[in-house]
């Protein structure tokens, strides 16, 4: 399966002439149609990653190849919506006219839980509801590569989970291609069709997981061990 491939990417920073070498020579294949989990510590570059990839950063050295033109959209760690704007016409933003299906855009709206808050403007909403309504954006958008930067971080437990059956969903049924980072090894588990670790600025494993159907129960055998694999190569 082809998709983006990154070879040898590398990445510093300076602050006050001190040299952080965020990304130290990343090689990673991001198959197509499927998703992808970055999982590290914070401040281990995952971010960086994402933006280098989503083309809003240029890596310092390497190389990125993709094989198809895609319809990029982002969903960031904050919600980043205009607070002048209520639900609905934060959802619709950057929409051509066109795009603009009423009953598409209410559904996506349902889709995340915020039927009845379309009126609502962002400061009269939890930010759980914020950041569900920059998901609700970003899907809007009809896009074929979304890159997520711990989406779901700023939600409770129960609307985290029905999240990411949604995503998990939204993926199967339109075929996008997720790039997802999460510093949370049970929600790299619940979603990842490739789970990929990150540490020093060097990938440490890469976990391939059966592309299934199937709803998955991380109290199985397999989960947990897979779970203790991934604790050990973070060095926990
Ligand atoms: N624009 C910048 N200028 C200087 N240093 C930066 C910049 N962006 C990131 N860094 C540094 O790069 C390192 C990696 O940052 P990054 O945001 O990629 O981490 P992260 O893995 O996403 O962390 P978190 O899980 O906390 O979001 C950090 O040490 C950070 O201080
Ligand atoms: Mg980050």
């Amino acid at each position: 399966m082809a998709g983006i491939e990154l070879k040898n990417i590398q990445k510093k920073y300076s602050v006050e002439n001190r040299v952080i070498n965020v990304l130290n020579g990343i090689n990673l294949q991001i198959p197509r149609e499927s998703i992808t989990v970055i999982l590290g510590r914070s401040g281990c570059g995952k971010t960086t990653l994402l933006r280098i990839v989503g083309g809003l950063e240029d890596a310092d050295a390497g190389e990125m190849e993709c094989d198809v033109e895609h319809k990029t959209t982002f969903v960031f760690q904050e919600s980043r919506l205009m607070p002048w704007l209520n639900v609905w016409d934060n959802v619709k933003f950057g929409l051509k006219k066109q795009e603009c299906d009423k009953m598409v855009i209410q559904s996506i709206i349902d889709t995340v839980g915020l039927h009845g808050f379309e009126k609502a403007y962002p400061n009269q909403l939890s930010g759980g509801m914020q950041q569900r309504t920059a998901i609700a954006r970003a899907l809007a958008y009809n896009p074929s590569f979304i890159m997520m930067d711990e989406p779901f971080a700023a939600l409770d437990y129960f609307t985290r989970e029905q999240m990411q059956k949604e995503l998990i969903r939204l993926q199967r049924d339109r075929g996008v291609s997720i790039l997802f980072v999460t510093h949370s090894i049970d929600e790299a588990l619940l979603l990842g069709h490739k789970i990929v670790v990150i540490e020093g600025g060097q990938i440490k494993a890469e976990f391939m997981l059966k592309a299934d159907n199937k709803e998955r129960n991380l109290l199985e055998p397999e989960f947990i061990e897979l779970k203790k694999n991934i604790i050990e190569r973070l060095d926990l």
